[in-house]
């Protein structure tokens, strides 16, 4: 008995052994960067500069570790989540994700968290480059009109989440506390042409995703993980339209992606690009020619690739139905020459029969430019509504908008959409399931609700009637803000 229960020991202790070994010709490399980080002197001091999200801060490039002095402000403010529907969000310095931090390796960071006199709970910070315990929350904590300061030397470069921690602990996060900071190594990461800052978080409200008026959070939903906005920079539509990112064909872009939860983590990916490399998890290790990475809930990722071909890249979590129905989804519009190699576009588009007609050229679609403005002529929302329907609404009710016989009704000369507008502009708002009548057919299929925002349902729906002989009615945004508020 006592041989055995030896033998056991002795096996487990060669196993530790064998394991120690493994692991110890990395370990013993991260003691020693740990050892000389700690050690790296400052030189002056500085005061970083902050960005709200997209934006990041200027490269540290080959400056000297230093004195950084960041001064963070706690702000309790109401904004939108999207269209007709707000929501009370607690921020580090203003905005979700809060201000972006940039370091270098053994920059001692001299912090203070400033709690706004008009907030109505105390907070604090935990951010993950610091160690030490709490990575500084139990050193920050403060009450409303106060502020708080503490020191800590960044000893590892890596991209990391920062948040609040304060009980409970999840509705603060919930509530849009997190944000990022990064720490270069010496010298800089290597430059790019363009960077910019992206920050996934669910969010959990008392009415469903698209209830008009202020949310309040839910906590319920919070702790059931059911939630009902999936958004990148704190808000439905924060990166798409006017507010996508850009680059130009041939730039190289950098994308500095956290993600905060609470709850969820982000199968991060760009439609139509391949990520050249990714600094996994916001570590030292690159992967290179990735299509999705996976970003965990309290932490991050830094992808790069070039951009070779115009055109609107979409920026989504691949767990889909979060990016088109809950909000996960930004763009980023690339310009510049087309490359028809790397890719062609279309090149050939014709009737399809499979009885052997011969091929019929479709004219050929003019190029789309999205305008997105209030006080757009009657052309314009024409052609922003083509696109949008192209994008959207095509696939179900066709190019010409004949539907597909007994599954998706018509839109031309349609006597169901032409008898009542407002009926029209709620379907595209909430969705529509259950049977209908359209010129004398009967149709029982589901319509989802569309993740566009009012103004842009406001140009589809004029360019749905403006076109194959419907009653031309011009649609206006105050006309769909109107029938969402009455809801
Ligand atoms: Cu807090």
């Amino acid at each position: 008995m006592i041989a055995k229960q030896k033998l056991k020991m002795r096996t487990s202790f060669v196993a530790f052994t064998m394991i120690t070994l493994l692991f110890s010709g990395c370990k013993d490399s991260d003691k020693t960067e740990n050892a000389s980080t700690a050690d790296i002197p400052v030189s002056r001091e500085m005061t970083a500069e902050l960005t709200s999200p997209p934006n990041v801060p200027t490269p540290v490039g080959r400056r000297k570790a230093k004195k950084l002095i960041v001064n963070m402000e706690v702000l309790e403010q109401e904004g939108t989540m999207t269209d007709g529907t707000t929501y009370v969000y607690w921020t580090f310095g203003g905005s979700v994700p809060g201000s972006f931090i940039r370091t270098r390796v053994g920059d001692e960071v001299e912090f203070t968290l400033s709690n706004h006199p008009d907030n109505k709970l105390p907070h604090n910070i935990d951010l993950h480059a610091v160690t030490g315990p709490g990575g500084g929350a139990t050193s920050s904590f403060v009450a409303p009109g106060h502020e708080k300061k503490f020191n800590f030397k960044t000893l590892n470069p890596g991209l990391y989440v920062y948040h609040c921690a304060t009980a409970p602990v999840g509705m603060h996060i919930a509530n849009g506390m997190y944000g990022l900071i990064l720490v270069e190594p010496k010298g800089g990461l290597p430059l790019v042409d363009k960077e910019y800052y992206l920050m996934q978080g669910d969010f959990y409200t008392k009415g469903e995703h698209g209830d008009p008026g202020l949310q309040s959070f839910d906590m319920q939903k919070a702790v059931d993980e059911d939630a009902d906005y999936v958004v990148f920079n704190g808000k439905v539509g924060a990166l798409t339209g006017d507010n996508a990112i850009t680059a130009k064909v041939g730039e190289t872009v950098r994308l500095y992606v956290g993600n905060g939860g609470p709850n969820l983590v982000s199968s991060f990916h760009v439609i139509g690009e391949i990520f050249d490399k990714v600094m996994v998890e916001g570590g030292s290790m690159i992967n290179e020619n990735v299509q999705t990475t996976l970003i965990p809930a309290g932490g991050a990722a830094i992808v790069e690739f070039k951009v070779d071909v115009p055109g609107t890249f979409i920026i989504v979590d691949h767990s889909i139905f979060r990016a088109f129905n809950k909000g996960a989804l930004g763009m980023l519009k690339v310009e510049g020459e087309e490359n028809k190699t790397i890719y062609s576009g279309v090149v050939q588009e014709g009737i399809y029969h499979p009885e052997g007609g011969g091929i019929q050229q479709m004219p050929e679609g003019e190029k789309k430019v999205k305008v997105a403005s209030s006080n757009k002529t009657l052309a314009m929302k024409m052609e922003s509504g083509k696109q949008i329907y192209t994008q959207t609404c095509f696939a179900c009710h066709q190019a010409e908008g004949q539907g597909i016989p007994n599954a998706f009704p018509p839109l031309a000369k349609s006597d169901y959409l032409n008898a009542n507008l407002n009926r029209s502009i709620e379907i595209v708002l909430k969705g529509k399931s259950g049977e209908i009548t359209v010129n004398g057919e009967k149709y029982n299929s589901v319509m989802t609700r569309q993740a566009i925002s009012n103004d842009e349902i406001a140009d589809v729906l004029t360019y749905v009637y403006n076109s194959w002989g419907n009653n031309k009615t011009n649609v206006t945004k105050s006309q769909v803000d109107a029938v969402k508020r009455g809801h």
